[in-house]
């Protein structure tokens, strides 16, 4: 099964809240968002968001300049009911990050367990250059992958984990740590996956 198949399948078999990645508020991100100065005159795109309520919280707390990316078109459609109309205000993108080439720039790129799913250089070079062009210089990059120490898969699938000095060298350069931290995630199946947090700065002046 390829990659589009198996996340279609994922979200039209499973209730959005029984996956392992399910958080009833992305409490983790949302902390992270203000902790690094995001305001809701900013736009946000959410990379691989799936079925995740952070556009929802974001747009409940003002912003307006949003946009989910995933490569399930369901997982989107499930996002966008959930928002009942406030979902027309967003920007929905059924795409392959790896292969995504971005019109536009955003000033927050968040991704929440979808970059450890890139286990090959050329997929980590197509979200490179993804990530090239949609983000602007100066803009805030925080991204979550399972850690050294976390699980070895996700939805069944092989990840590849990251401390924050592997995360920095797979990113490449112009990009600045900020910071980094740990977050032990409970899944709704009553395990603990630990996750590692970067924040980075992308070079350049700050366009927001
Ligand atoms: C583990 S889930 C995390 C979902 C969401 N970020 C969250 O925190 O709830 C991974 C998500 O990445 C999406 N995904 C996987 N590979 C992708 C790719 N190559 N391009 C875009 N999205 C992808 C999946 O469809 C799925 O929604």
């Amino acid at each position: 099964m390829d990659r589009k198949a198996h996340w279609e399948d994922v979200y039209q078999t499973k209730a959005a809240d029984s996956v392992s990645w399910f958080q009833p508020v992305p409490q983790p991100s949302l902390d992270a968002i203000g902790r690094f100065g995001g305001t809701p005159a900013q736009s946000l795109i959410d990379i691989g968001g799936g079925a995740s309520a952070l556009v929802a919280r974001l747009a409940e707390a003002g912003w307006s300049n949003l946009a989910v990316l995933d490569i399930s078109a369901p997982a989107l459609d499930v996002a966008r009911a959930a928002m009942g109309a406030g979902g027309d205000a967003v920007e929905w993108i059924a795409a392959d990050i790896t292969a995504w080439r971005p019109a536009r720039g955003y000033d927050i790129w968040h991704d929440r367990a979808v970059f450890h799913f890139l286990t090959e250089d050329p997929a980590r070079a197509g979200y490179r250059a993804a990530l090239a062009q949609g983000l602007k210089p100066g803009g805030l990059l925080l991204m979550a992958t399972f850690a050294l120490d976390g699980p070895e898969k996700c939805s069944g699938l092989p990840v590849q984990r990251y401390g924050p000095a592997e995360l920095a060298a797979a990113l490449g350069d112009g990009f600045v740590l900020l910071d980094s931290w740990r977050e032990e995630h409970h899944t709704p199946g009553g395990s603990t996956q630990n996750f590692n947090w970067c924040a980075f700065r992308k070079a350049g002046e700050n366009a927001a």
